[in-house]
């Protein structure tokens, strides 16, 4: 599709151990098409935050990209080093994290962080840059803009410092955003604002975004499709109404049955038994199957079908239960 910004094939990262390779990613494989949210859900560990930092060639060292290909508006960009892949980052992908802090210098005003950034990757003048910043901290609703930009981060609120995140992220005109966890460090009452911002920003520039979260509420909310990642593996990705009201993955189903969300009228909310296996520990076959009340012999054998043939990486897909 022409329109596609963010193709990850295949992708594996290992982290060598002294107990053996462990693959925090494997063999994932998604796309993100400009103006579409894909969020990334999945529990903690899962390896939601590995691929993104793969994207951005935050890896640390010595986890790695093994295998697959990454392609950000038709240009592969998986073995992009040093200054090109610092350039892409600032140009092409913006990011947001769960701590408004890691992004932002403690040292510049706010005004001086958006001019800055402006100016290295738009050919603008130091005045337009300086009208653009003012514009961008209205725009994401900071009051007093105009007043306020020569402000340091610390005179912010946790939310407010969000806002200018997303301000600073969007500001260079990316065609990506990778927004990890940009709500699990703020105040409930506030978290819905700033994903209806950043939904309403991106929508608004057809900017592609890769939400990754643990919170089924945020891509109820903001995501168009949904990936569900489990140990590694990519186990279901659809459209979010699909993927919400029908979960084809057992697992699937157990993460949307033990969110509020999806229980509402229900006596009570199901956890699925047992947990998450340990990288070094994942089973043969399908990496759910010990968990799974449906498994059958092939899934203890065969890891899951590939996802890009279908929506779920599941031999036997659970079929929506008829409405009665
Ligand atoms: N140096 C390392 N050696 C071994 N395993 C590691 C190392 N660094 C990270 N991991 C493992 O990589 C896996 C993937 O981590 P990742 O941060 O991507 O998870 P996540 O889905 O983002 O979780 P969270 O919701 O907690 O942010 C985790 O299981 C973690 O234990
Ligand atoms: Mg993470």
């Amino acid at each position: 599709m022409s329109d596609t910004v963010l193709s990850i094939r295949e992708l594996s990262v290992e982290i060598p151990t002294h107990t053996g390779i462990v693959k925090p990613v494997d063999g994932v494989s998604y796309d993100i098409c400009a103006g579409e949210i894909l969020g990334i859900v999945g529990e903690s560990g899962a390896g939601k935050s590995m691929a993104g930092n793969a994207v951005i060639g935050l890896l640390s060292p010595p986890a790695h990209i093994a295998a697959g290909e990454i392609w950000l508006n038709g240009s592969r960009i998986d073995a992009l080093e040093g200054e090109d892949m610092r350039r892409l980052r600032g140009k092409q992908i913006g990011m947001v994290f769960q701590d408004p802090l890691t992004s932002l210098n403690p040292l510049l005003s706010i005004g001086d962080q958006l001019t800055e950034t402006m100016l290295t990757h738009l050919d603008i003048s130091r005045g337009e840059a300086d009208r653009r910043a003012i514009a961008a901290l209205e725009e994401v609703g900071i009051p007093g803009a105009a007043e306020r930009i020569d402000s340091y981060p610390h005179e912010f609120s946790g939310g407010m410092r969000q806002r200018v995140v997303i301000a600073l992220a969007l500001c260079a005109e990316p065609s990506l955003i990778i927004a990890d966890e940009p709500t699990t460090a703020l105040d409930v009452s506030v978290q819905a604002q700033i994903i209806a911002l950043l939904k309403r920003l991106c929508r608004d520039r057809g900017t592609a975004v890769m939400l990754i979260t643990h919170d089924m509420g945020v891509i109820a909310e903001a995501a168009d499709r949904v990936g569900v990642m489990y140990a590694g593996r990519l186990v279901e990705l659809g459209a979010v109404r699909d993927v919400l009201t029908a979960p084809q993955h057992p697992y699937t189903h157990g993460l949307m049955a033990s969110t509020p969300l999806a229980s509402q009228g229900k006596a009570r909310l199901h956890q699925i038994e047992g947990a998450m296996p340990r990288l070094n520990k994942v089973p043969e076959g399908c990496p759910f199957h010990p968990r799974c009340a449906y498994a059958r012999d092939k899934c203890r054998v065969a890891p899951g079908p590939k996802i890009a043939d279908g929506r779920t990486a599941c031999w036997f897909p659970l079929v929506a239960e008829k409405a009665s």
